[in-house]
């Protein structure tokens, strides 16, 4: 059987299976040929293609993903199969794809901590793509606590539509909350798809710079606010996962607000994904 974790976010798509990663732009366009083009008719795309074709004038993109849930059915499912077929080639291209592939595929799949009612439409629509062997749905910063390999902490992932913090006692998630400001919130006064050129993080920005400082206001103050509840706080690491801790800055704002050190997995934005591959191995 194959095992795969996969965290479809508002920016990025991330999937972990046996054979290796992918990380892809969450998007999705489609366009109707040209007159003069060599084949007539309507094409998709998904990904950094769907982004490449904003240079045709008709192209109609679509950010299938809001708020860390499916908002667009369409593009969602097209996302789900690119992520799964991108993974499966891998193995292919390894001469991998052997009899673990026949005999099925078993997936988790990551949801903001507030989605939970969402759990049996995403179910429906990943079903709809793939024949399944198993298809578990978690909260996606359960992902993070594996790949760190902890049971009791408090997990924040700052992704690009929310920022989620949930506290977890061995491994049970207690509290939680999923907060609507994330990497959008420092990157959407810089235009639509800057999030996508590492020049916007690079060059030495005082727009990102000042909204860095705005965001770990927010941020520390919600996780104050969530510590103050619990009776033993002292007793849960504080680990910082998702795209948003590798902002420039970020981490050290973070810290200076909380007064406290903060743990990052080694590859933040593909922590919930390897955390879901894993629990996908062992389910
Ligand atoms: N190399 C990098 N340097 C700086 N920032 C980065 C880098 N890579 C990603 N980011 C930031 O992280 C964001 C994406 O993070 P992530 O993939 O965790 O969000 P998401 O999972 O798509 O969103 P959500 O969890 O809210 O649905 C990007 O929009 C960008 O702001
Ligand atoms: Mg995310």
């Amino acid at each position: 059987m194959v095992s795969i974790g996969l965290d479809v976010g508002t920016g990025f798509v991330k999937c972990v299976s046996d054979y290796g990663h992918v990380i892809f732009p969450s998007l999705f366009a489609y366009r109707d040929m040209g007159k003069w083009e060599e084949s007539q008719g309507r094409i998709e795309a998904v990904g950094k293609e769907a982004r490449d074709f904003s240079k045709y004038p008709d192209t109609v993109i679509i950010r299938p993903v809001s708020e860390g849930r499916p908002i667009n059915q369409r593009g969602f499912e097209a996302l789900v199969s690119e992520a799964i077929n991108r993974v499966c080639r891998i193995g292919l291209q390894q001469n991998n794809l052997d009899n673990k592939y026949n005999s099925g595929i078993s997936i988790i799949v990551g949801l903001p901590y507030d989605a939970r009612k969402e759990k049996t439409r995403l179910r429906r629509i990943i079903e709809n793509q793939i024949q399944l062997k198993k298809c578990g749905i978690v909260p996606q910063v359960a992902g993070t606590l594996i790949d760190m390999n902890k049971k009791d902490a408090i997990i924040m992932s700052i992704g690009q539509g929310t920022t989620e913090i949930v506290v977890f006692d061995n491994q049970d998630p207690i509290i939680g909350v999923s907060l609507p400001q994330a990497t959008d919130f420092i990157t959407q006064g810089l235009g639509e798809f800057s999030y996508l050129q590492a020049s916007t993080f690079t060059k030495q920005n005082s727009e990102i710079r000042k909204n860095v400082a705005k965001l770990t206001d927010i941020l520390s103050n919600k996780l104050f606010n969530i510590m103050s509840s619990l009776d033993e706080k002292d007793h849960y690491d504080v680990v910082v996962s998702g795209g948003g801790i590798m902002i420039p800055g970020m981490k050290r704002s973070l810290q200076r607000k909380l007064k406290m050190e903060i743990q990052v997995p080694k590859i933040p934005i593909m922590s919930n994904a390897i955390g879901l591959h894993k629990l996908a191995k062992i389910e």
